[in-house]
């Protein structure tokens, strides 16, 4: 398999040697994925064209000059990957396969050019596309995210179709990191750079220096996120991307040495800092500096490959206004960890036994949040739960405990039911 995709790889190479360094791409160019699978830049950094994804293909653009095929851009990119047989010709109206339109505009040439930028260019030469105006999840030095625009993580660092994650340039001037799927507002917040007030059309810009920048309206600098100032010789390279993991970083790269990215920057050392990097009813801790997803105690993982999934209970509760005599109640506690504050009821109580009672003693209350002042009862799920050393934050869970005189063979702990949601979160929605 990996000899597989050496062998397309070096195929694929070759085709790009054999192929002339085309600065101009004519309409009715067509690229194949195995025979002429690209269109290189000048100087042969940068190929615009197909790449491998999964078992199929790709289209995007890939920094082809180095060892690592960096993907900087995909087209489509939640668009199953095609087989090899596909073809991808560029038109007058856009670009196309022999099934679809991909992209439309009005063109006469198209050029690869090596700032990594793919643009399209009318009758009288200017430019009606450009692969900058569309990131995914990573800027080059030049490109710039605007205002109300967002570059979104990849699946995974070989998946390149949209993750979990995503950087909005927001129009009041701030650049937020959220999970998707969320609202612009701060309780779902991640990084911000705390530049709320700076009005509209603020821009995120990348220097060829390094430099990572923000720019009001008027052009005027005002938030340097990295300083710059890194050597921008022809043999350095970066780029800025918000990763898989949900950190967005500044790489570096060293065409000379046969060197890897390295980190330049990043927006947080502590990789449990992405919300919803752990799914619900599960919370992240960091072990050797790297994300582990634990479940909440009485909680089992729904997909053990995919910590995002979440977790859920893993006995067969029954609602407790049902009043199933078999189980009984208790609370379990995990130190230092925060969550989203979804609290129904906050109570003012600086007992934690006072605390546990009030959730006991309530059948809406399925955890606890006790923080030595107040005690906020929870429903299901938890979402974005991490441990957080600083915190005096306890979470109390509550567990449904089989009572020891019950027939086992009736009730069975630990016997979760694929597929049936627990009890207690149908309950929910309809409370709710
Ligand atoms: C590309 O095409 C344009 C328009 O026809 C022309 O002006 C330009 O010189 C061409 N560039 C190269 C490198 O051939
Ligand atoms: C590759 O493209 C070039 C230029 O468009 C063309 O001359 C050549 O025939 C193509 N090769 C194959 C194998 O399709
Ligand atoms: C193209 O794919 C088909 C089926 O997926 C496979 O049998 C064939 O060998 C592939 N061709 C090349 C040149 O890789
Ligand atoms: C922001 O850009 C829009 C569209 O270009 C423009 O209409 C608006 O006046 C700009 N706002 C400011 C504060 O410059
Ligand atoms: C842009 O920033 C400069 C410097 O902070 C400030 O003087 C100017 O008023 C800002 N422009 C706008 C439109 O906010
Ligand atoms: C950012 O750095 C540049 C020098 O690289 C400096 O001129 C500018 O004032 C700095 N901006 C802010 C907001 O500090
Ligand atoms: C919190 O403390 C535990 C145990 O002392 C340690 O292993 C862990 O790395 C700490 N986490 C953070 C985020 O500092
Ligand atoms: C409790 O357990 C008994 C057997 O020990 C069983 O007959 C009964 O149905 C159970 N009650 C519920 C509500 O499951």
């Amino acid at each position: 398999m990996a000899c597989m995709a050496c062998l397309l790889l070096a195929l694929a190479f070759v085709a790009a040697e054999a192929q002339q360094m085309q600065s101009n791409i004519s309409l009715g160019s067509i690229l194949t994925p195995i025979t002429n699978s690209t269109w290189l830049s000048p100087s042969g950094l940068y190929a615009f064209g197909f790449y491998r994804q999964g078992n199929g293909y790709a289209v995007g653009i890939f920094l082809a000059g180095i060892p690592e095929k960096t993907v900087v851009w995909t087209l489509n990119r939640d668009n199953p990957p095609v087989s090899n047989d596909s073809t991808l010709v560029f038109a007058g109206d856009g670009l196309a396969s022999p099934t679809a339109h991909l992209v439309s505009f009005s063109a006469s040439y198209a050029s690869m050019l090596d700032s990594g930028n793919f643009v399209v260019y009318n009758f009288e030469q200017e430019i009606v596309w450009q692969s900058f105006d569309h990131p995914t999840d990573t800027l080059l030095p030049g490109q710039r995210l605007l205002s109300g625009d967002a570059l979104f993580s990849s699946k995974s660092e070989a998946d390149h179709s949209t993750g979990i994650f995503r950087l909005k340039m927001q129009n009041d001037g701030h650049l937020v990191q959220y999970p998707v799927d969320t609202p612009d507002s701060i309780p779902y917040a991640y990084y911000g750079s705390l530049t709320f007030d700076a009005g509209e059309n603020v821009t995120l810009n990348l220097g060829a220096d390094g430099h990572l920048y923000l720019l009001n309206s008027t052009g005027s600098n005002i938030l340097n996120i990295t300083d710059g100032g890194l050597p921008s010789d022809e043999g350095k390279l970066y780029l800025m991307r918000i990763d898989a993991d949900g950190i967005f970083r500044l790489y570096s790269h060293d065409l000379k040495k046969d060197a890897i990215w390295s980190v330049v920057w990043e927006s947080s050392k502590d990789k449990c800092v992405p919300k919803g990097l752990c799914g619900l009813n599960s919370y992240c801790v960091l072990s050797d500096l790297k994300a582990e997803c634990r479940c909440l105690p009485g909680f089992e993982s729904v997909n053990q490959g995919n910590p995002t999934s979440g977790c859920e209970r893993n006995f067969v509760a029954d609602a407790c206004k049902n009043r199933n005599e078999n189980f009984t109640y208790t609370m379990e506690e995990l130190e230092s960890t925060t969550w989203e504050d979804v609290s129904y009821m906050s109570l003012r109580l600086s007992e934690k036994g006072a605390c546990i009672q009030g959730c006991l003693e309530d059948c809406d209350c399925e955890a606890a949040v006790f923080d030595g002042t107040n005690c906020r009862k929870q429903r299901l799920p938890l979402k974005y739960g991490r441990r957080a050393n600083g915190t005096s934050n306890i979470a109390l869970i509550k567990v449904g405990v089989q009572k020891p005189d019950t027939d086992s063979r009736i009730v069975q702990p630990g016997s979760k039911k694929k597929g049936r949601p627990d009890i207690l979160i149908i309950c929910l929605s309809f409370t709710a």
